[in-house]
């Protein structure tokens, strides 16, 4: 079947969207409100997109025509943590997307443990495996809805032992993804081929 996309309202849009850009990887994001409140989110519309410098980025919609917290304490700190849940997280992960009021804390709410961070003030989630410290680098709209948000990564907090001769053991991430609705996927077999890539220079 064919589907021309100005037959569709935003909300089939989305749905179809959501099912065909499978599976995401999700961006669990940290942010510091005005009066220092921990707000914490998870985000699927998210890839890196620079190596160097290191950049991540996000593509944050509207809710009924206003902005999230998440993006309004990015833009008014210009900084924000990007967590990167397991498995034994994703409970908590899940209902941080659900909306509590502006002067709620989401960790607090929810008993997630953070920690400092090293390089910006946004803490980190205690028992996420990976954490990156982004300071704002861009922010460029598309369409009526939806801004993509970069950020330049200053710190990598990776834990102890998951980094082996410079590569992320993928098993030991355990990493949660996200499909279509409020369903999610963990890793299934990996299928390892030979080698294309010569080095890291021909993936820009
Ligand atoms: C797994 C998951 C992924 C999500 N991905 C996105 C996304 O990429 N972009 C977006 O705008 N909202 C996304 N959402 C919805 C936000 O998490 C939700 O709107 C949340 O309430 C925003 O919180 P905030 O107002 O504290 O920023 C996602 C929700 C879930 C559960």
């Amino acid at each position: 079947m064919e589907i021309a996309p100005e037959t569709l309202n935003v909300e089939s849009t989305y749905k179809l969207l959501t099912g065909c850009v499978v599976p995401r990887p999700i961006a669990w994001v940290t942010t510091l409100s005005d009066d220092g409140r921990i707000n914490a989110a998870p985000f699927s519309a998210f890839t890196f997109v620079s190596t160097k410098p290191p950049m991540v980025g996000i593509s944050i919609g509207k809710k009924v025509g206003v902005m999230k917290d998440t993006p309004r304490n990015m833009l008014a700190r210009k900084e924000f943590t990007v967590n990167i849940g397991d498995l034994g997280l994703l409970d908590q992960l899940h209902l941080s997307a659900q909306e509590y009021p502006v002067d709620v804390s989401e960790v607090e709410e929810l008993d997630i443990e953070v920690l400092p961070a090293q390089r910006i003030k946004t803490p980190r989630i205690a028992k996420a495996p990976v954490a990156l410290e982004c300071i704002l680098n861009q922010v460029v709209s598309f369409g009526e809805r939806t801004s993509f948000y970069v950020g330049e990564i200053v710190n990598f907090h990776i834990r102890d032992g998951l980094l082996k001769n410079g590569k992320i053991e993928t098993m030991e991430l355990n990493p949660v993804c996200r499909l279509g609705g409020p369903n999610y996927a963990t890793l299934g077999e990996i299928i390892t081929k030979k080698a294309i890539f010569v080095s890291s220079k021909d993936e820009g």
